[in-house]
């Protein structure tokens, strides 16, 4: 598990620790007072870390996951170990089939690579309209979003405003970590995490649009990496202007 990043530093586990514990009494403050709340796995290790603290203080917060269709056989692994390690049967949200269907006759099974519009068409049956369903009739939602993943998540905050999805809080818990923070975290508490992070995959969507990357490149370098860096995300995650 990413050996780079030397995890052992004992300054960095102090530091964890005092993330840990904030992020723990978020969760538990959103489970409280944000009924029903629901966390959005992508199965990435950020998410890993999510599931952890949820399930190590037994928080009444849905975790689901959008499958797309067409996630790496990896992703579908971990859903797998997740319920042999936890117990825990993530909630999937699948496409409705008969978008899929139009758009796949319209612009083609891998129309995505066509255009950042197409690519962006595909996102939004694939992942947003099932998300608009997961997220409907919620207080608030989680995800594992951090500022320093990408340029497009510089001052993301902990808790907002989802204006997007209808006004319910939309909650970071680890929004202020560091890539070595999470992955400190799934060392020290021994979480499963996705096979492809050993393989350069840093950031992991859908299996035909995301690729590996190499040393010194962004870690969402793998991401649409045919696209200019700031037109990569998928619309779940839309900034306010
Ligand atoms: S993306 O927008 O580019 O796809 P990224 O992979 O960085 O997002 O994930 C950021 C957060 O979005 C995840 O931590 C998770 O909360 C949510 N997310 C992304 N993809 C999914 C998915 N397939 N299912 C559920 N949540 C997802
Ligand atoms: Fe479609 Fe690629 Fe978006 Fe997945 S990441 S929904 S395959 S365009």
């Amino acid at each position: 598990m990413n050996a780079r990043l030397k995890l052992d530093d004992p300054a960095l586990l102090d530091g964890l620790a005092a993330r840990v514990a904030a992020a723990r009494t978020l969760l538990r403050a959103i489970a409280d007072d944000f009924s029903p709340a629901a966390f959005a796995s992508s199965l990435g290790a950020e998410d890993m870390v999510l599931t952890d603290l949820i399930h190590r203080d037994q928080l009444a917060i849905e975790i689901f996951s959008l499958d797309t269709g067409r996630l790496p056989l990896e992703t579908y692994d971990l859903i797998a170990e997740v319920k042999k390690h936890y117990g825990l049967a993530l909630r999937l949200y699948f496409p409705r089939h008969d978008l899929v269907e139009t758009w796949t006759s319209e612009n083609g099974i891998n129309g995505f690579y066509e255009s950042v519009e197409q690519r962006k068409g595909c996102c939004f049956v694939r992942k947003v309209e099932p998300l608009q369903r997961a997220l409907a009739g919620r207080k608030a939602w989680i995800t594992g979003l951090r500022a320093s993943q990408a340029a497009t998540r510089d001052g993301l905050p902990m808790r907002s405003v989802d204006v997007a999805n209808g006004g319910l809080e939309k909650f970071n818990p680890l929004a202020d970590w560091s890539e070595r923070e999470v992955w400190a975290y799934l060392n020290q508490n021994q979480v499963p995490y996705n096979a492809l992070h050993d393989k350069f995959y840093p950031s992991i969507g859908c299996a035909p649009c995301t690729r590996p990357i190499t040393p010194g490149e962004d870690v969402r370098a793998g991401r649409w990496w045919w696209e200019n860096p700031q037109s990569k995300e998928c619309g779940l995650h839309v900034k306010r202007a």
